[in-house]
C-alpha cells in the first residue's frame, strides 16, 4: 500500500471511532507491533536509494499526522463522554432541600441547666462528684455507721469489690467538696445519676438524677437556707410562689426539714397534682450536722452549714405533669420531642 492510500485509509477509519475502545483498537492496527505505520517504516530499506530519501521523510510525517490524529480524536471522544457523564448525574438545584432533623437537650439535662443557672446565679459552684462510691463515703462518713437504721432509707446496689457501691444520694459529695476545700468558706450544687436498688414504678426507678447544694461558713444560718431555697422555687415555678417547711429526720443534718411548695396547678386550693393537700414537696434539706462538718475537715465550733438534696425528675414530673418517670430513661421520642 503506498503511503498515501495508507494515511487516506488511516484517516477514514479513526473518523469513524465513537469510543476509547475503538480508538484502541485502531491504535494498535497502526501503531502496534505488527502496525501499518511502522511496516512502512521499516520498508525504507528496501526502496531504491535515490527515492529513499524522500520516501523516508514521507513515512516520518504520515507517523507524525495520524498520531496527531489520533491524539486530537482521543481528546474528543474523553470530552464527549465526561459531558456525558455529568449530564446523567446532574443535580436538579432547583428542588427543595431535605430539612435536617433538629437535636435537643434531653429534658433530665435542659432541667439540671436550669437548676445550674438559677444557683449560679446565687453564686453557688458545680461539683462534679462520683457515682461509684465506697460505702463509709455514702453511709459511715454521713453519719450512717454500719447498723444504723437509717440506711433502710437508701436501698443499694453493691459491686463485686467488697464495700464499693452506687451511691444511693449525691450526698457523699458533700464529703469530697468538703475535703478539698477545707477550711475555704464553700457554695456548691452537685448534680448527678443517683442508683437505688427499687422496685420500678412510674413514681420511682432505679437511677435518677439529684441535686445536692451545699453552703458551708462561718455564718451560716437556717435563714440562708430558707432565703435559699425560696429564691430557688420562685425562679423555678413562678414569682408568686409559697414555699412552706416541716421538720423531718436525716442523719446528715440537724435539724432536718422537708420543703413543700404551693401547688402550681391549684395554688394550694387542693387539686389531683397535690392529692387535695395544696402542696407539693419539691425537697430535703437541713443544716449540716457537727458530725458531718468534721468527717469534711471542718470545726463544727467554728463553722456551720446548710445542705439540701431534691430529684429533679419528681420535679420536672410536677411542672410538665408526667405520670411516669420510666419515660425519662426509655428514649422514647414521642416523649423527649415534647419538650
Ligand atoms: N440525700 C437525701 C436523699 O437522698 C436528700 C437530702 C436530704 C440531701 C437532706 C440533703 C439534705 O443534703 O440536707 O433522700
Amino acid at each position: 500500500m503506498s503511503l498515501a492510500n495508507l494515511e487516506h485509509q488511516a484517516r477514514t477509519e479513526l473518523e469513524s471511532c465513537s469510543d476509547e475502545a475503538a480508538l484502541r483498537a485502531w491504535h494498535n492496527k497502526y501503531f502496534g507491533k505488527q502496525g501499518e505505520v511502522l511496516l512502512a517504516l521499516k520498508k525504507v530499506g528496501s526502496v531504491p536509494p535515490e527515492e529513499r530519501r524522500s520516501y523516508g521523510q514521507e513515512a516520518n510525517r504520515v507517523k507524525e499526522a495520524l498520531t496527531e490524529a489520533h491524539d486530537a480524536a482521543l481528546a474528543k471522544v474523553k470530552e464527549r463522554a465526561l459531558a456525558q457523564s455529568l449530564n446523567a448525574a446532574a443535580v436538579d438545584v432547583t428542588l427543595p432541600g431535605r430539612p435536617l432533623t433538629r437535636g435537643r437537650w434531653h429534658i433530665a439535662n435542659r432541667i439540671l441547666r436550669d437548676i445550674a443557672a438559677i444557683f449560679s446565679d446565687l453564686g453557688f459552684q458545680i461539683y462534679r462528684s462520683r457515682e461509684v462510691e465506697d460505702d463509709f463515703t455514702n453511709f459511715e462518713l454521713l453519719n450512717m455507721p454500719p447498723h444504723h437504721p437509717a440506711r433502710d432509707m437508701w436501698d443499694t446496689f453493691h459491686t463485686t469489690v467488697p464495700g464499693v457501691l452506687l451511691r444511693t444520694h449525691t450526698s457523699p459529695g458533700q464529703i469530697h467538696v468538703m475535703r478539698e476545700h477545707c477550711p475555704e468558706p464553700i457554695r456548691v450544687i452537685l448534680p448527678g445519676m443517683c442508683y437505688r436498688y427499687e422496685t420500678i414504678t412510674t413514681r420511682s426507678e432505679i437511677m435518677f438524677h439529684q441535686v445536692e447544694g451545699l453552703a458551708v461558713g462561718a455564718r451560716v444560718t437556717m435563714a440562708d437556707l430558707k432565703g435559699t431555697i425560696v429564691a430557688f422555687a420562685r425562679r423555678m415555678f413562678g414569682e408568686e410562689r409559697q414555699v412552706r417547711i416541716r421538720s423531718s429526720y436525716f442523719p446528715f443534718t440537724e435539724p432536718s426539714i422537708e420543703v413543700d411548695m404551693d401547688c402550681i396547678v391549684c395554688a394550694g386550693k387542693g387539686c389531683s397534682l397535690c392529692k387535695r393537700s395544696g402542696w407539693l414537696e419539691i425537697m430535703g434539706a437541713g443544716m449540716v450536722h457537727p458530725v458531718v462538718l468534721q468527717n469534711g475537715g471542718y470545726d463544727p465550733a467554728k463553722f456551720s452549714g446548710f445542705a439540701f438534696g431534691m430529684g429533679p425528675q419528681r420535679i420536672t414530673m410536677l411542672k410538665y405533669a408526667i405520670d411516669d418517670i420510666r419515660q425519662f430513661w426509655t428514649n422514647d421520642l414521642r416523649f423527649l420531642r415534647q419538650f
